[in-house]
């Protein structure tokens, strides 16, 4: 028992409804769980984990992995995701098997801390790194990205976005951001001549297992975040990005030890993922900047969750901050961008 309650509380109120799939099978769940069901040994260990660990959440996406892998074909028509128009209030008799039958997998899924990449986020970067490429009069540019997950944000030069009354990016890219908003803004011309990323639990986007994992987060009614991961593996296929596992502070710092050409500009670029480091990760991360200034050409772009003095939890919508200066705001997940009030 926590604050929240027990566990079948806590999954009860996570949707609080039974509209979609995963708001019926928490709540079957938690009636399971009260009965003494199968959901107390999945579960087992974690009835007491602090609220925002979302087991549930991670035991959802471990089934999602076992029907995207083809083990449970008869689940398919519950998710909108892959096609599915079954009504979820007749989900559970048939997923309950299948929990049974993966007992083991399902539990160790509840390790998996949810892992997320999306890819729309990059149109606030996009925005960011034209202030920069106009600023700096350089257009080569090398990106480098600590939190980078599976990298997706680093195939900006292979995506299409779609503003208010203006367009940047290939015309046959299957990956394409409409809503952009931000009327007025004017997208540069830029030519990535290198892309790298880092983070503390990468994903490989162009293996089939990376391309599964990275989709088994993201709800199966989301079906626009679902069109648009699966374009945006399909560019990673083709631009191969490339994802260190490390931390962000020693890994810019390694990354901008090395000289560049005069004519390069380095941009350092993140998203969402800020929020999530320990204070003295972003001190470390600004000051490694801070100290190649003087031997490189360089931006710091990020888009980010204003996190305030003093607190550790961040508030309202991300901001796209250049070198510090908030240059237009945005959404959890990207568009609609607005220019800052
Ligand atoms: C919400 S995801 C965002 C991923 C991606 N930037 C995006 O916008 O879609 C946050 C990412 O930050 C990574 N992360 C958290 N702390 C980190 C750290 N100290 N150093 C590097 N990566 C970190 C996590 O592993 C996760 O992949």
């Amino acid at each position: 028992m926590t604050d929240e309650g027990t566990l079948a509380d806590r999954l009860r109120a996570h949707f609080g409804h039974r509209d979609h799939l995963y708001g019926v099978l928490l709540a079957e769940l938690a009636d399971d769980w009260d009965a003494g069901g199968l959901a107390r040994e999945l579960f087992e260990g974690w009835e007491d984990a602090p609220a925002r660990q979302f087991p549930q959440l991670r035991l959802l996406a471990g089934l999602f992995r076992i029907v995207l892998r083809g083990d449970a074909p008869h689940l398919e028509g519950y998710y909108p995701c892959l096609g599915g128009d079954l009504d979820a209030e007749d989900a559970w008799a048939a997923v309950r098997p299948v929990l049974a039958a993966h007992v083991v997998e399902l539990h160790e899924a509840l390790s998996e801390a949810p892992q997320t990449n999306e890819p729309a986020r990059t149109a606030g970067l996009l925005v960011g790194l034209a202030e920069a490429v106009r600023s700096s009069g350089l257009r080569r540019v090398r990106l480098l990205e600590p939190g980078a997950s599976a990298g997706l944000g680093l195939l900006v030069d292979g995506y299409r976005f779609v503003g208010d009354d203006w367009a940047a990016g290939p015309q046959d890219s299957p990956f394409v951001v409409e809503g952009c908003g931000l009327p007025g803004f004017r997208p540069e011309r830029f030519e990535v001549v290198g892309r790298r990323g880092c983070d503390l639990a990468p994903v490989d986007a162009t293996t089939a297992e990376g391309a599964a994992y990275l989709t088994s987060f993201v709800w199966p009614w989301h079906l626009d975040r679902h069109r648009r991961l699966a374009a945006a593996l399909d560019v990673a296929g083709r631009l191969r990005p490339a994802v260190d596992a490390a931390g962000a502070a020693s890994w810019v710092s390694e990354q901008l030890a090395a000289p560049t050409a005069d004519d390069v500009l380095t941009v350092v670029w993140h998203s969402v993922t800020r929020l999530y480091w320990p204070a003295e990760e972003t001190a470390a991360t600004e000051a490694a900047i801070d100290a190649a200034r003087s031997r490189m050409p360089l931006a710091h772009v990020a888009y980010e969750h204003p996190l305030p003095e003093g607190s550790g939890a961040p508030v309202g919508m991300p901001l796209v901050e250049v070198d510090g200066r908030v240059v237009a705001e945005g959404d959890h997940h990207g568009p609609p961008l607005r220019w800052p009030r």
